[in-house]
């Protein structure tokens, strides 16, 4: 987990990062700022739950918990949305931000089953590993 360290994340972070790294896409600077988010509601003790809307593998969402469970408050709901069999096909609306094509993309990821593109297969989907996670 080398980028924890480039970022000098907080030690409860880099603890959690430990934890949920290869279960996110997502990089240490963003995830560094979920934490912030997260801990900041808890905190100050906003009510209401967490929803993550597209978890892939649930790294997020995982982080999410494991910050909550760091302050002794599992009181929370988390509610967790995803297709589980990866993007679904792009509309000619939905271009990148450097005018890349998505539709393209997605076509290039399309197996026989499902679309590669974020599909997280089975074994890996967030209800299918928490329980010996979290
Ligand atoms: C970039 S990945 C999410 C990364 C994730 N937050 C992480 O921590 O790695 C996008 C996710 O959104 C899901 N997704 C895309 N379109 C969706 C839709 N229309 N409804 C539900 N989930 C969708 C994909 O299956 C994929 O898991």
């Amino acid at each position: 987990m080398s980028q924890a360290a480039k970022y000098a994340v907080c030690p409860e972070l880099y603890a959690i990062l430990q934890q949920v790294h290869k279960e996110t896409m997502v990089d240490v600077p963003r995830l560094d700022n979920l934490h912030k988010s997260v801990s900041y509601a808890m905190d100050a003790h906003l009510p209401g739950a967490f929803v993550e809307c597209g978890v892939w593998r649930g790294g997020c969402s995982m982080l999410m918990a494991l910050t909550a469970m760091a302050r002794g408050d599992c009181s929370r709901d988390i509610y967790l949305y995803d297709t589980f069999a990866g993007m679904t096909e792009p509309t000619p609306e939905d271009q990148g931000f450097n005018g890349k094509d998505a539709a393209r993309t997605w076509r290039e990821q399309q197996r026989e089953d499902h679309n590669e593109w974020c599909y997280a297969p089975p074994g890996t989907r967030p209800t299918e590993h928490a329980q010996n996670r979290l």
